[in-house]
């Protein structure tokens, strides 16, 4: 027993980060609320106690800049003045009632509509990235098609210019760093700092030009967004662009190698969705659950209460595991079969509660639109990196690289 629980301490073990569903599923066994000595907080598993964490906003908190992930974060206050500077102004790290300020004011721009709008373009843009991948024998999945479709469409949905997209992706990762929790980077404060100013410098003038003169693009809808005379100030503003430029395209990136790793791993089901276009709209929520962008995200508490039989005590972190509820047995039939057409699919990757993931249906959209496409052109899509390694993080679900051949049908 000791030794098996020895084995489960290390959250980025090689185990944990490559094989999340049984390394999860052995933390669930030994217990669905699971003290973790060396994390120094608790491991919840089970879907109906994930679910319930994420929307117990009154005894768990997002705010980074209190309680325990503070002091990580404040000892070093001094030197990384911007970095906390903006990221204390991101609804991503607020709690209420600051949260329903940021949230309300950016749902009057960021509207489902607004997204759908989008769908012609992002179509044109998937056709236009994947066309010129086709008779290659060698593809890098990632940096040609999974991250330039979405850091793209972010850009124009904004209305920042899209050129600077490679300095973006690098300036994203080093923030991507301090937020996905890399525990392999000991100077990742250091860069993300440099990052958030750069971010900033790109962001501020076209929040000024906007107040100018308006444009139909987000940054002018933030600008001019009223809610009972409640307004954005011009910080908070572009401190929610720069989260929306971060977590609008590596996630989505994610999303879009996850799924083609599994598209790989389970080749009839590629075949079942170019016979029946329509499954692209399930098959993402499929690849949402079974291997999601995002394994766990933290919280702490702000009071004592009960957990899955536990007592948390004020101030204890709180780990809520996506990937883990996404795989649990007490909710979901079969777990471990990857069923593109399965529904009612209920999974908590994009998070419930007032934290909701905002991009759900951007994210949704490139999904659908690129599933389609690829599915209805290429035979397959073969895999070719020999052994998939993943980002040592403790939040996302990322490849570190990922090489494919497309095959003609
Ligand atoms: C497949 C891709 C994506 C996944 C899996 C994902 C996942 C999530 C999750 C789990 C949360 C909840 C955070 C929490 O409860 O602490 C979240 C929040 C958020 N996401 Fe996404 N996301 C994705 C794409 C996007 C995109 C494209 C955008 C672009 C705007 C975006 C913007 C945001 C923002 C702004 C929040 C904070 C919302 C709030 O705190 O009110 N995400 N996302």
């Amino acid at each position: 027993m000791a030794a098996r629980q020895a084995s489960l301490v290390d959250l980025l073990s090689d185990e944990a980060v490559n094989d999340p569903t049984t390394y999860f599923n052995r933390v669930r066994d030994e217990g669905p609320v699971f003290w973790n000595q060396r994390w120094n907080g608790w491991i919840v598993t089970r879907h109906s106690d994930v679910a319930a964490g994420f929307r117990n906003h009154e005894q768990l908190s997002s705010d980074r800049f209190a309680g325990p992930f503070a002091e990580d974060i404040l000892e070093s206050k001094t030197k990384y003045t911007q970095l906390i500077e903006f990221m204390s102004k991101w609804m991503f790290t607020s709690d209420r009632p600051y949260h329903t300020h940021l949230r309300s004011l950016v749902n009057v721009a960021f509207t489902p509509r607004s997204v759908e709008v989008l769908r012609p373009r992002v179509r044109e843009l998937v056709h236009s990235l994947a066309e010129p991948l086709r008779e290659r024998d060698r593809v890098n999945f990632l940096a040609e098609f999974a991250f330039t479709l979405p850091v793209i469409v972010i850009a124009e949905y904004l209305g920042v210019p899209a050129e600077a997209r490679q300095q973006v992706r690098e300036w994203s990762e080093h923030l991507g760093a301090v937020v996905f929790v890399a525990g392999d980077n000991p100077d990742r404060f250091v860069t993300a700092e440099k990052a958030m100013n750069n971010l900033v410098d790109l962001i501020r003038p076209i929040v000024r030009a906007r107040a100018v003169e308006p444009k139909d693009d987000l940054i002018s809808a933030m600008v001019n967004a009223d809610v009972d005379g409640d307004r954005f100030t011009e910080e908070e503003i572009i401190a929610n662009a720069v989260l929306m430029v971060f977590a609008g395209h590596e996630t989505t990136m994610n999303l879009l190698s996850n799924a083609t790793v599994l598209f790989h791993r389970f080749p009839d089901t590629w075949h079942r969705m170019s016979e029946d276009p329509r499954l692209a709209r399930t098959a993402v929520e499929e690849v949402l659950r079974y291997d999601g962008p995002i394994k766990a995200l933290a919280r702490w508490a702000t009071e004592p209460f009960e957990m899955g039989g536990k007592r948390i005590q004020r101030n204890d972190r709180v780990l809520l595991v996506q990937h883990a509820a996404n795989h649990d047995p007490a909710f979901f039939e079969n777990p471990e079969r990857f069923d593109p057409a399965r529904w009612p699919n209920k999974h908590l990757g994009f998070g419930q509660g007032i934290h909701t993931c905002l991009g759900g249906p951007l994210a949704r959209l490139e999904a659908q639109e690129a599933l389609t496409y690829l599915s209805r052109e290429f035979a397959s899509i073969e895999v070719l990196t020999q052994e998939l390694t993943y980002n040592r993080t403790l939040v996302s679900r990322g490849l570190r690289e990922l090489d494919v051949r497309f095959h003609q049908r």
